[in-house]
């Protein structure tokens, strides 16, 4: 098993074994405030092509660059007056933004799956002190392996890799508990790749600017890891549920209860009170405890599209998406 070291009371230890196992190439679970990520040094390819091997994750995927700030981010790529506006609005927090890389830049290709594109993120919380120590960009992603859920505490992690992993630094449950949004400028406009903790309304208000959502089907693929299936429980999902059957594993949202509750394997509410931000925090976690009972099925009731709804929505048809 992974050393477990908690962040929030050995914040100098973590500190310090984490900088001195990523100096050696070797990768480590770090919380972020969106979900925890494998993190390795985004400029040594050995230490990149053990993050693609660990998580079963194909090479034409490319990873999320983490930088301290937007000046460091700015060493490694080029930003538009938009693209920058938008990083001083959201950063440090749950955006990652894709800009040109630099040909200077020392994050090496296969961080970027060879593209002349690197997606960067300034994570909050310990990771922005662990990215100060170490003093160069962590290539992370999701510290999940490939097409599983995506993991919002150390001990999804830690249960995940097994021994496969030497490190785990420990920050306490993902407070936005759902991937960042990514965006893409192009010229005037605002492309969103991937809908996810940062809400797009809040994007519009911030720049006064409608955000592009893909119409085209199949677009999403632009994000590379943005295949159907994908953020998947092991048991089959069913949405929009209006009553639950014997058996099964009920997820519901706002606090009122479906016919057949009785004869549920098990009823979890993500948010009682139906507060979308409460309801992502909870997603991942509760997908987990449900595949835990060995359920055939997990049903879910409707989620408003509104807000944060949208990212939500999306994570739950990947998860009924026909598996791959
Ligand atoms: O919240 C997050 O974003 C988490 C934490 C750890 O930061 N990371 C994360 O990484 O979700 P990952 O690897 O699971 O998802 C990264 C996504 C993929 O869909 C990938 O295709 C896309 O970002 N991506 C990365 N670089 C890109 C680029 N240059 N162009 C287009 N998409 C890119
Ligand atoms: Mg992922």
């Amino acid at each position: 098993m992974a050393d477990i070291v908690d962040t929030r009371t050995d914040a100098a230890a973590a500190l310090e074994r984490a900088c001195e196992a990523l100096s050696r190439g070797v990768p480590v679970a770090i919380p972020t405030e969106t979900v925890y990520g494998l993190a390795a040094d985004a400029t040594d390819p050995l230490a990149i092509t053990r993050i693609y091997e660990m998580k079963g994750r194909p090479r034409f995927n490319p990873l999320i660059c983490h930088m301290a700030d937007l000046a460091m981010a700015e060493k490694h790529a080029v930003f538009d007056p938009l693209s920058r506006a938008l990083a001083q609005a959201f950063w440090p927090g749950p955006l990652t933004l894709i800009v040109p890389i630099r040909p200077e830049s020392a994050i090496h290709p296969l961080a970027r799956a060879g593209l002349d594109t690197v997606g960067i993120r300034v994570p909050a919380g310990f990771a922005s002190r662990l990215l100060t120590a170490f003093g160069r960009p962590l290539a992370a992603p999701s510290a999940n392996t490939s097409g599983r859920i995506s993991p919002t505490t150390a001990r999804h992690v830690a249960d995940d890799f097994g021994d496969r992993l030497e490190l785990v630094l420990d920050g306490g449950p993902a407070a936005v508990g759902l991937e960042s949004t990514i965006l893409k400028v192009e010229g005037d406009a605002i492309r969103l790749l991937r809908p996810g903790g940062l809400d797009v309304s809040e994007i519009e208000r911030v720049t006064g600017r409608r955000v592009q959502r893909n119409e085209k089907a199949g677009a999403a693929i632009e994000a590379p890891g943005m295949l159907a299936s994908h953020y998947a429980p092991v048991a089959p999902v069913r949405l929009d549920a209006s009553d639950v059957k014997p058996g099964e594993v009920l997820i519901r949202f706002g606090g009122a209860p479906l016919p057949g509750e009785d004869a549920a394997a098990l009823v979890l509410d993500l948010s009682p009170a139906g507060n979308l931000a409460e309801a992502a925090a909870n997603l991942f976690g509760y997908m987990k405890r449900a595949d835990a009972t060995g359920a055939g099925s997990i049903a879910f009731s409707p989620i408003p599209e509104t807000g944060l709804g949208e990212a939500i929505n999306d994570r739950l048809q990947r998860a009924a998406a026909p598996r791959g």
